[in-house]
């Protein structure tokens, strides 16, 4: 062997045991970069997140904590079945970013040369969608007790709008993230009697009694294609603004309301909310139509005790559409849930399977590519849940469980965006008139 090439040998042998020697591995250079790509939209003051990932300082007592969270994969919150589906807002990290991260656990998380940190991210409190062209807004602060359950509020907004509008990106600001679960923004066409017992402005608590008695905001029926409700936007902790692509919108009609569900938890201290609602109208007119449906089994009965119990729900498609995402809700006892469809020429395939649901994460699954559904393509929505005593977020597993709005009630629903061809009555994709048949709870 020259001298040369033996050189050559023990630098590489050096650079290989350098992979894999724990020691090398330093927050400012090799952990902060996947924090600041995974984790902070989360972990930093005023998120979702109860501690912040920004600096050194802030994430060494979490060390330990990150490499179970990252080997446990409760972290980041993803909860799809790698083995369905390709998606584009897929949180989780790769095979060497945990590593590096376990690595550097395991190695008395060092600090490092703070020389070799990459700039912080700026994080800007603007709109994410761009200038809005329109700006809705909570007509008063919301306030929200320090303690203590706090029910669903639905404040309708009027949009005022005189013709029909072709939104084109949609973002919802929340005032006061602290203490946001959740906001669901949906569209009412005018007319529509969904909420009606809800007055522009005024924060309105759907009971189970007014639900029991008639009153229509239990009913999933309007959010069928073509129902006349549909969900144009949301915001859920570390959830993106928009889900449309180029080419496409989402139509609002001439005189539309927008109805916003209000999820507050509250955090120790008495505070108020005000959320905002920005849109930006397409430019032109789109070539597809964003809509949003609701697959769901407001039938469904789950028997007291049942660790285990399976609901499903079916939808048929009468017309060809591209699937562009998915988001499962079920509430407490919900289990697992799995979105199947069975082609015309009878081939099944599962587009989504989430074997351990989380109640606390309303994740959106967005298709990494579209996906064209010919007509004639059936859903199948697939649930499980837990209504034994061994689910410790059960209020009580004696009881059988129904339909409602209440987390101590059930759902089974999975929101499902399609693209359609702009000018597309979204009534046909369903053919509602037919599906109006089933029986309503
Ligand atoms: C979508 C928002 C979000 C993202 C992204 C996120 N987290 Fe979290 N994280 C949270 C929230 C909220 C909590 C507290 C509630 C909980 O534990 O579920 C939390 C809790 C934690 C905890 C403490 C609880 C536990 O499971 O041990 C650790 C550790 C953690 N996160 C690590 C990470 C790391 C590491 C990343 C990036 C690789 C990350 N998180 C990304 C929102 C997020």
């Amino acid at each position: 062997m020259s001298r040369q090439s033996f050189t050559v040998f023990v630098f590489l042998a050096a650079a290989a045991i350098g992979a894999t020697e724990p020691k090398s591995v330093t927050f400012s250079k090799d952990v902060l970069p996947i924090l600041q790509n995974r984790c902070q939209q989360c972990h930093r003051p005023g998120e979702a997140a109860p501690m912040s990932f920004l600096t050194y300082k802030e994430t060494r007592p979490w060390a330990k904590a990150i490499k179970n969270a990252l080997l446990r994969k409760t972290m980041p919150p993803w909860f799809a079945d790698p083995n369905h589906g390709s998606f584009a807002n897929d949180r989780r990290l790769s095979q060497s970013e945990i590593d590096t991260l376990v690595a550097w656990a395991d190695s008395n998380a060092r600090e490092g040369n703070p020389k070799d940190a990459p700039a912080p991210v700026t994080y800007s409190d603007g709109w994410t969608i761009g200038k809005p062209d329109v700006i809705f807004e909570m007509r008063d602060e919301y306030k929200i007790p320090a303690s203590g359950a706090i029910d669903y509020a639905y404040i309708v907004i009027p949009t005022n709008f005189t013709e029909d509008k072709w939104a084109e990106r949609i973002e919802v600001r929340p005032g006061n993230r602290g203490v946001l679960h959740h906001i669901l923004v949906q569209s009412r066409a005018p007319g529509v009697p969904f909420m009606t017992e809800a007055k522009p402005g005024v924060p309105f608590s759907p009971t189970p009694a007014k639900i029991a008695n008639g009153d229509d905001t239990g009913r999933g029926f309007f959010f069928r294609l073509g129902g006349g409700v549909e969900m144009v936007s949301s915001y859920h902790p570390g959830g993106d603004a928009s889900d449309m692509r180029p080419g496409q919108a989402r139509l609002i009609k001439a005189g539309s309301d927008l109805i916003l569900q209000m999820h507050y938890t509250a955090n120790g201290k008495e505070t108020t909310d005000r959320s905002r609602i920005g849109i930006v109208f397409a430019r032109k007119p789109p070539k597809e139509r964003v809509v949003n449906t609701f697959i769901g089994n407001m039938m469904l009965r789950i028997p007291p005790n049942d660790p285990n119990a399976e609901v499903v729900a079916r939808l048929p498609i009468y017309e060809d559409v591209k699937l562009q995402s998915m988001s499962p809700h079920m509430h407490v006892r919900g289990k697992a849930m799995e979105v199947r469809v069975t082609y015309p020429d009878g081939r099944k395939e599962t587009l989504l399977n989430v074997p351990k649901y989380d109640f606390n994460w309303q994740l959106t699954y967005r298709l990494r590519d579209p996906k064209v559904l010919p007509k004639g393509t059936q859903f199948e929505i697939v649930a499980h849940y837990d209504n034994s005593a061994n689910n410790r977020h059960n209020p009580d597993p004696s009881k059988e469980v129904r339909w409602g709005p209440q987390t101590w009630e059930e759902m089974l629903a999975a929101w499902i965006d399609f693209a359609i061809p702009a000018g597309m009555d979204p009534g046909l994709v369903a053919h509602s008139k037919k599906v109006e048949a089933t029986p309503e709870p």
